[in-house]
């Protein structure tokens, strides 16, 4: 358990207003839909830009970007591909977080998204101002946070982590005897936790989209279909994580439907990560696991409100417009390189 949850700040519920209305999202037609491909690929061109995508995006977006040269992947490998590709424009189709993760990286790079709106509930329930007094408060604590935050977190952080290294991150703290705060989301330390015995300190943010699957619903899809694997993100809560078979990072758990046997396989996470888990193991049969049961709400129904507002259109329109541009204040943008390229230089030493 966390050594004393009561220091962490309440956090006030999530404002329902701001998560957007996927069902208002026009869905092109046929004709409409090559058209919106065939401009993106000519705009690629002459911005000198390439698409990098996160799995949860529409399979059109990660299509074109495969398609395209650019590169389709979890956050983790988001920010390497950004940091190692030659183009001048990267055009991030993904969450806020991950636009700003590519600009801390790559500050001479042109850094555009399709809709600046597009953020996520683990950034919002993470304010700078409110995280630094905290961290203030505590400061012979090592501060580790998800890169699911802002720029402005990662600046006052020590380490930044991503869900696919994050146990072995805290695990190697742990053993040097560093006590951890951990930011923002809380089923994922919780999770970090309990594999690695560490102490930590949980902010108590969640994701809409993995905190509404259950776990008695999970058990019971589990009953009927008893040659199935369950794929866990761990970002979803304590109980479902316990029904998994595999716990890892979007990538992780896309080779694990590839490597493992099962011609079932139940997922929770986000259903985007579909259009690439059918190609790395085709022919097996996939099912999403249950947001309803027991007690459920469901904002976000397995997929990300944020993540949908990545569109053909507004690709199309940021490539011709360059106006959703991310910027970051420069000394925020060191101070948050410090924490991001201490992850990534990690990760490398992982490989
Ligand atoms: P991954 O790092 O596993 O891609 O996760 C990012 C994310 O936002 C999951 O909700
Ligand atoms: Fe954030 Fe959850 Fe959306 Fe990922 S799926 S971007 S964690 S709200």
């Amino acid at each position: 358990m966390p050594e004393t949850l009561s220091q962490v700040p309440v956090i006030p519920p999530l404002d329902p207003h701001i998560v957007p209305d996927v069902t208002a999202i026009p869905v092109p037609g046929a004709v409409e839909r090559k058209e919106l491909i065939d401009k993106i690929k000519v705009l690629l061109e002459e911005r000198d830009a390439v698409i990098v995508s996160h799995y949860y995006t529409d399979s059109d977006l990660q299509l074109l970007a495969e398609e395209t040269g650019g590169y389709v992947s979890d956050s983790l490998d988001m920010a390497r591909f950004g940091h190692e590709n030659p183009h001048s424009t990267l055009v991030v189709a993904g969450v806020r977080f991950m636009g700003e993760t590519a600009k801390i990286l790559n500050p001479e790079k042109r850094v555009l998204m399709p809709s600046l709106d597009a953020t996520c509930s683990l950034d919002l329930s993470c304010p700078a101002i409110e995280f630094s007094e905290f961290c203030d408060q505590h400061p012979d604590w090592t501060v580790v946070v998800y890169a699911n935050t802002s720029a402005a977190v990662k600046a006052r952080a020590d380490w930044v982590v991503t869900s696919s290294i994050a146990v072995k991150v805290i695990e190697y703290l742990h053993n040097k005897g560093e006590k951890i705060i951990w930011a923002p989301d809380k089923h994922l330390g919780d999770y970090v936790q309990r594999v690695t015995g560490a102490n930590m300190l949980l902010w108590q943010g969640t994701c809409i989209v993995h905190d509404a699957f259950r776990a008695k619903a999970l058990s019971d899809v589990k009953k009927m279909y008893p040659e199935a694997a369950v794929l866990v993100h761990p970002e979803s809560p304590g109980e479902v994580i316990k029904l998994a078979d595999v716990v890892g990072s979007t990538s992780q758990l896309i080779q694990a439907a590839h490597d493992l046997d099962n011609p079932t396989l139940i997922v929770a996470t986000d259903n985007g990560i579909f259009y690439k888990m059918k190609q790395a193991a085709p022919g097996k049969t996939f099912l999403e696991a249950p947001t309803v049961g027991e007690g459920a709400t469901c904002v976000s129904c397995a997929h990300c409100p944020w993540m949908a507002i990545n569109t053909l259109q507004s690709l199309a329109d940021v490539l011709e417009n360059c106006d959703n541009e991310i910027h970051i204040d420069e000394k925020i943008r060191i101070k948050a390189l410090g924490s991001t390229q201490r992850m990534l230089d990690f990760a490398s030493t992982l490989k």
